[in-house]
């Protein structure tokens, strides 16, 4: 593997304000400055780090209360969705991620994807946290095209009634938000019970929220995978800020 060395510092041959280093310095002084226009009340402090960016992000995911991420960085193809510093650092982080994409609305309500994984019972928390802080309500949004399995490789029957199935799904998606109240007495929490796709019914709810939170990880898929399917597809195309939530036990 060829390991390209670029001197930090400003060239001999140009002005002294030059170099990487430099460069690096006025980008993190701009955004503490701009993070300090945007809300005065917050202490806002700035660090170059040399080392690679995902590596050096998920490091510091280790003692943060969240990463937060664009969507796109300066190096995008056309092609990508999300920039792949958000897809790594996503999958790999040891706190919440956010990822600032599409409009927040501002008196939206705060959404969060039910599964009743412990994953989304750690986004459930967060979510609810993140609705109490903002001072708005916590939509929980629980998805269903079939009944549901329990783990992989149970089996599932053909025939349903889609009515008692609906009350299952429902009876899932209120065990998950059980106690809510007792933690967070004002805290107003809608239930939406969907029959329809997990990813695009989250995608659809994203619209005209503040906030859309999942689990990194939920109840299907392998248990190699560092990011499920539903919480990569927000992503790629929720239309506010989405957060990945791990939980931190699994
Ligand atoms: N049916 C659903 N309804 C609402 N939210 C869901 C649903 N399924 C998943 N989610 C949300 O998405 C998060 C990630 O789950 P996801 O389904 O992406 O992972 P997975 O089940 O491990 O893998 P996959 O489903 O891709 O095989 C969950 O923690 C939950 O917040
Ligand atoms: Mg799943």
């Amino acid at each position: 593997m060829a390991i390209a060395a670029r001197a930090l510092g400003p060239s001999p041959y140009g002005p002294p304000e030059g170099g990487l280093r430099n460069a690096a310095d006025l980008i993190v002084r701009d955004a503490v400055a701009y993070a300090g226009r945007c809300d005065p009340r917050v202490s806002v402090s700035g660090e170059v780090v040399t080392g690679g960016i995902s590596a050096v992000l998920i490091g510091e995911s280790r003692r943060a209360f969240a990463v937060v991420l664009g969507d796109r960085g300066l190096g995008g193809f056309t092609g990508l969705l999300v920039g792949s510093v958000a897809v790594q650092v996503t999958a790999h982080a040891r706190c919440p991620v956010l990822i600032a994409r599409g409009t927040a609305r501002e008196n939206g309500p705060v959404v969060v994807g039910v599964d009743g994984s412990p994953h989304s019972d750690r986004a459930v928390a967060f979510a609810a946290e993140e609705a109490v802080l903002r001072k708005t309500d916590l939509r929980a949004v629980h998805a269903w095209t079939g009944p549901a399995s329990t783990r992989a490789g149970d089996m599932l029957p053909l025939v349903y009634d889609p009515e008692l199935v609906g009350e299952d799904e429902s009876r899932l998606l209120s065990e998950a938000t059980a106690g809510l109240t007792e933690r967070h007495p004002d805290l107003l929490v809608a239930h939406r019970v969907v029959r329809g796709r997990a990813a695009r019914t989250l995608i659809g709810q994203s619209h005209g929220a503040q906030l859309v939170v999942v689990g990194a990880r939920g109840r299907g898929g392998f248990t190699g995978l560092l990011l499920g399917s539903v919480s990569q597809a927000l992503l790629h195309h929720a239309e506010c800020p989405v957060a990945v939530v791990r939980a931190a036990e699994v």
